[in-house]
């Protein structure tokens, strides 16, 4: 039993955004998710569950680094070559800053994107629920995304290297 067993749900995160109507433009319109407008300086955003992001206005907002995206989830290869597609021709349109190549990466297909807050996004491929399936063998697994001694990565996932 841990300490504060009060706690029950992982309800939300932050980020920040330097002009918030255009930032919920792009969210709304290129990348389909829900959003509120909880005050003059922020936004709530959500998609395919009730985990949250709260969304603030910050101008002077400094650049995120990579490590710190958060994942956008499509069920299939396809999609996520689709979405690259999508997200290199609105380039532009949308200010996004930079984009990786798809890969085979930690046991799935993605590619990651910095949008027009400098803030970092991976579009990956995921059965429903995300990365629910991680848990679901009851214990750690061997290796992160599931090596191939896990037997439980669900993804289509193409290994590199000698395997
Ligand atoms: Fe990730």
């Amino acid at each position: 039993m841990a300490e504060l067993d009060c706690i029950t749900f992982l309800s939300h995160g932050t980020l920040e955004s330097r002009d918030l109507e255009k930032t919920r433009a792009f969210y709304e319109q290129c990348l389909g998710m829900q959003t509120i407008r909880t005050s003059p300086v922020s936004l709530m955003i959500r998609l395919g569950g009730n985990n949250t992001i709260a969304v603030v206005q910050n101008p002077r907002k400094a650049e995120m680094p990579l490590l710190n995206h958060n994942g956008l989830d499509v069920p299939n290869r396809e999609d996520v070559d689709r979405c690259h597609r999508v997200l290199e021709e609105g380039k532009e349109k949308w200010g996004i800053q930079k984009i990786t190549r798809p890969a085979d990466q930690h046991g799935t297909y993605s590619f990651y994107f910095s949008d027009l807050d400098g803030n970092w996004w991976e579009i990956l491929t995921n059965p429903p629920g995300g990365y629910a399936w991680m848990f679901s063998q009851g214990g750690d697994l061997q290796a992160w995304g599931a090596g191939k001694d896990d037997k439980v990565n669900p993804n289509a996932f193409k290994g590199r290297g000698k395997s």
